[in-house]
């Protein structure tokens, strides 16, 4: 059985998503792209993964694992030189882990016309340093767009529950029938 669920000591009860908006901002250099010149898909989700984990630290105030990278829309190609702004903030939050959205533009330095070329869900969970899952505050959308998003998280999160639930259900399928091959074997 798992370790009951802690709380951060200094922990509001709630907080607004304004609070964990974050932002980055990168060039784009040969070494994060391929033979054509285009972005690796990798190395953007590193980036978002990060902007993502931001997010998510403001709203929880400890350490936070990435559970799950979900839903990534890579729209349009980000050219070498280009630079590249994520912007995110916490969709909503559950008891321990929290969903995270991202949106990606890529701004081309000569023109300055900036395209939106990529959007992600992550989910997030609290630990502390023993790796011992930890309440979160919960979560205020204030605005129109925010209680969208917060309504939507709770859909996907179910969506993300039965897909779980159903590659867990694959997975052991298919470990028994590898034993029923051993035993053959
Ligand atoms: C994420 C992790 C801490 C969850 O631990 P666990 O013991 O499985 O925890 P539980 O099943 O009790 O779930 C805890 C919370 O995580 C959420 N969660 C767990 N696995 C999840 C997944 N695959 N997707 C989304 N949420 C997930 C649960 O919904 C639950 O949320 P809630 O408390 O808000 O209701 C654990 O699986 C882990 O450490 N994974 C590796 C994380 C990591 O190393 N990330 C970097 C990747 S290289």
């Amino acid at each position: 059985m798992s370790d009951p669920i802690s709380e951060p000591v200094s922990n509001p009860i709630v907080r607004t998503v304004a609070s964990t908006q974050s932002e980055k901002t990168e060039i784009i250099l040969p070494n994060d792209t391929n033979m054509l010149g285009n972005l690796l898909g990798g190395r953007l989700m590193h980036f978002i993964d990060l902007t993502g984990a931001m997010a998510a630290y403001r709203h929880a105030r400890t350490y936070v694992v990435t559970a799950a990278m979900d839903h990534i829309d890579f729209i349009r190609p980000v050219r070498l030189g280009d630079l590249v702004t994520l912007k995110s903030s916490v969709n909503r939050a559950f008891t321990s882990s929290m969903e995270v959205g991202v949106k990606v533009w890529a701004e081309n330095t000569r023109t300055g016309g900036v395209v939106h070329v990529a959007s992600a869900y992550l989910v997030f969970v609290a630990i502390d340093e023993h790796g011992r899952l930890q309440k979160v505050p919960e979560l205020l959308p204030e605005t129109p767009d925010e209680i969208r998003r917060y309504a939507d998280a709770l859909l996907r999160r179910k969506h993300r529950e039965a897909e779980g639930a159903r590659r867990k259900k694959e997975r052991l399928a298919t470990a028994a029938l590898d034993g029923e091959g051993a035993g053959n074997g």
